[in-house]
């Protein structure tokens, strides 16, 4: 699969899918196919419009980072076609079984342990062990999703630190020219993102949204969430369990950054060409990518971290990634991976 560069302006295709069945089943096949080369496609859900990319690969979920601006890897929601497709990548407690009986499809996402291994790319939940999943009742988002058979990140379809989009209108005044395709199935119906409630160590509301906490306490008992591990609904570039919930993936071996040499038992993680005596030096060598593509970089971020971790290395040097686009994202992690351990 190649995938198309984010930083150029592509022209951005908007398809109409009416009332008409044979219109959602033709903007369905659209959509899959533009997944499946790696290409964004905003789609209405019931609550929101969502920016959908292939979860499965690292290359199209950085380029969504990229397209919506985010300054740090915040974790995405999985959009899966039903309960089997969610159980294939998280463990369902019994509060989450019910839940997901109760208002799958629908307005509610759950945060689970994450299975290893999960088809979902690493960069997608930022490194995190656990996942957020659901399961949307919006015909065309079903549609889509039938039709790609497999899961699909999406994130509301908005620039970062805007407000989330409820028309193909919105979209487009926050994402043209930055997507290949919109879905434009009118005004999302709910207009309010889906409520997150985390099922890990006994139930919590992480974000009220479009299904009441009522409905919920109806089944399940609410915990209290730590202080700070709430978000709001609006608020999709802050993540909502800083390092409380569950652990950002931090690696054992210690990080040195803006390296520009590698000391004696050092791997080394590069960027771009490495000289010739970091390669000879290094205990192990992974290149976040070799050309300097700062897309391809992300892809490989959290993935190439565990490696160097799986094979017991004790310290990482690591090559200068540069600031611009998702470089910020990049060195935000890197810099968190550095930090010294309590
Ligand atoms: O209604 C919705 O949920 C829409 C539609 C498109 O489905 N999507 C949406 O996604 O609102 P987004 O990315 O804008 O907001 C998802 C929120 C973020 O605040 C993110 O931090 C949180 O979910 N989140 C995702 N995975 C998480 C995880 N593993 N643990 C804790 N929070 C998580
Ligand atoms: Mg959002």
């Amino acid at each position: 699969m190649t995938v198309p560069p984010a930083t150029r302006v592509i022209e951005t295709r908007v398809i109409e899918a009416g009332a008409a069945a044979a219109d959602a089943a033709a903007a369905a096949q659209d959509a899959a196919r533009t997944l499946a080369g790696g290409g964004l496609v905003a789609f209405p859900t019931e609550t929101v419009y969502g920016l959908g990319a292939d979860a499965t690969s690292g290359a199209a979920v950085a380029r969504l980072y990229q397209a919506k601006g985010r300054p740090s890897f915040n974790p995405l929601i999985a959009h899966v076609a039903d309960l089997a497709a969610a159980r294939a990548l998280a463990r369902f407690d019994r509060d989450a079984e019910r839940l997901a009986a109760a208002f799958w499809p629908g307005p509610l996402t759950l945060v689970l342990p994450r299975h290893t291994p999960c088809l979902v790319a690493e960069l997608a939940t930022a490194g995190l062990d656990t996942i957020a999943v659901r399961v949307p009742s919006h015909p065309l988002a079903r549609a889509i999703l039938a039709a790609f058979h497999r899961p699909v990140v999406a994130p509301s379809a908005n620039r970062s630190g805007h407000v989330s989009p409820t028309t193909a209108q919105h979209v487009l005044a926050d994402l043209n020219g930055r997507i290949e395709l919109v879905v434009d199935g009118g005004p999302t119906p709910m207009g309010l993102e889906s409520t997150i409630v985390a099922c890990l160590d006994g139930a919590m509301l992480l974000r009220p949204g479009a299904l009441p906490r009522a409905e919920i306490e109806r089944l399940v008992a609410l915990g209290e969430p730590p202080p700070g591990a709430a978000a709001s609904s609006d608020a999709d570039d802050v993540p909502i369990a800083p390092g409380q919930l569950a652990s950002h993936y931090a690696p054992r071996a210690r990080l040195r950054l803006d390296a520009a040499s590698v000391e004696r038992g050092e791997a080394l993680l590069a960027f771009g060409s490495v000289p010739a005596q970091g390669a000879a030096r290094a205990t192990m060598a992974l290149n976040l990518s070799p050309r300097g593509d700062l897309i391809e970089a992300a892809a490989n971020l959290f993935s190439y971290l565990r490696a160097l971790d799986a094979a017991g290395v004790a310290a990482i040097a690591v090559m200068p990634v540069p600031h611009e686009g998702l470089g910020e994202a990049i060195n935000d992690r890197l810099t968190r991976a550095a930090a010294p351990r309590p």
